[in-house]
């Protein structure tokens, strides 16, 4: 039969901007398929300290991505991370990982690598369209995307929700965290300025459902979809 390609939702985001939780609830209600690629850079990041490479070196980071046997499920109600046989779901969002994750997203190879699975897993969809969301879907892995958008949130709003996320750690050593992987993942990707034609969602006074809504209805007006 007619095949149709899957539409393309890019979002990007910081982190605590509620990009993952948000992006996930909009391809639940949309029916689409949901790509988170931060997880796949975690992945990566655990995968490396699993076998004892220091993250801070390029070399070690291209070589632990040379046998890096990586899965994630699309499906935004069943949502999965496997490196090999292990499952690292929950894994990839502990806070050694979160602190090696920058130092793997900086290389070129890893991130070229990363760009081209991402691209296939999105256009391989089966579903009517995929929510794909990271730093630089809408300016690299996804430019060409019929929606693309930028979620933005206050620092302050930002920290307060990764602490609420993050019961391990105090509110402080977590804002202090988080403006560290700022400062360094913005080295990487300018996830802070909307590029040309990237539509800006600022989640600052919004809460989860009304972030939602603000997503989806960006969607309908660039897609004339309802
Ligand atoms: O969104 P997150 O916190 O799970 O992302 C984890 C890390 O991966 C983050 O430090 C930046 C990096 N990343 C990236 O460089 N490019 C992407 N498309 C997604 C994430």
């Amino acid at each position: 039969g007619l095949e149709l390609a899957p539409i393309i939702v890019a979002i990007d985001g910081p982190a605590g901007s509620g990009k993952s939780s948000v992006s996930k609830e909009a391809a639940r209600r949309l029916g689409f398929d949901f790509l988170d690629t931060g997880a796949a850079y975690r992945a990566l990041a655990w995968h490396a300290l699993e076998l004892g490479a220091d993250t801070s070196d390029l070399d070690a980071v291209v070589s632990a991505s040379a046998d890096f046997d990586y899965a994630i499920s699309l499906d935004p109600d069943q949502h999965w991370v496997r490196v090999g046989e292990a499952d690292i779901t929950d894994a990839i969002r502990q806070p050694r990982v979160t602190d090696a994750v920058s130092g793997v997203a900086r290389v070129p190879e890893v991130r070229a690598t990363l760009t081209s699975l991402f691209r296939s897993l999105a256009t391989g969809s089966a579903k009517p369209g995929v929510i794909v969301e990271g730093r630089d879907i809408t300016t690299v892995v996804a430019p060409d995307a019929p929606v693309r958008i930028l979620l933005t949130a206050s620092p302050e709003v930002r920290a307060a929700r990764r602490s609420a996320e993050v019961t391990t750690q105090d509110a402080a050593t977590v804002a202090a965290a988080l403006r560290r992987r700022d400062a360094s993942d913005s080295t990487v990707v300018d996830f802070m300025t909307a590029a040309p034609g990237v539509v800006v969602v600022d989640s600052t006074t919004l809460d989860f459902e009304q972030t939602v809504n603000a997503i989806l209805e960006v969607v309908r007006t660039e897609t004339g979809a309802r």
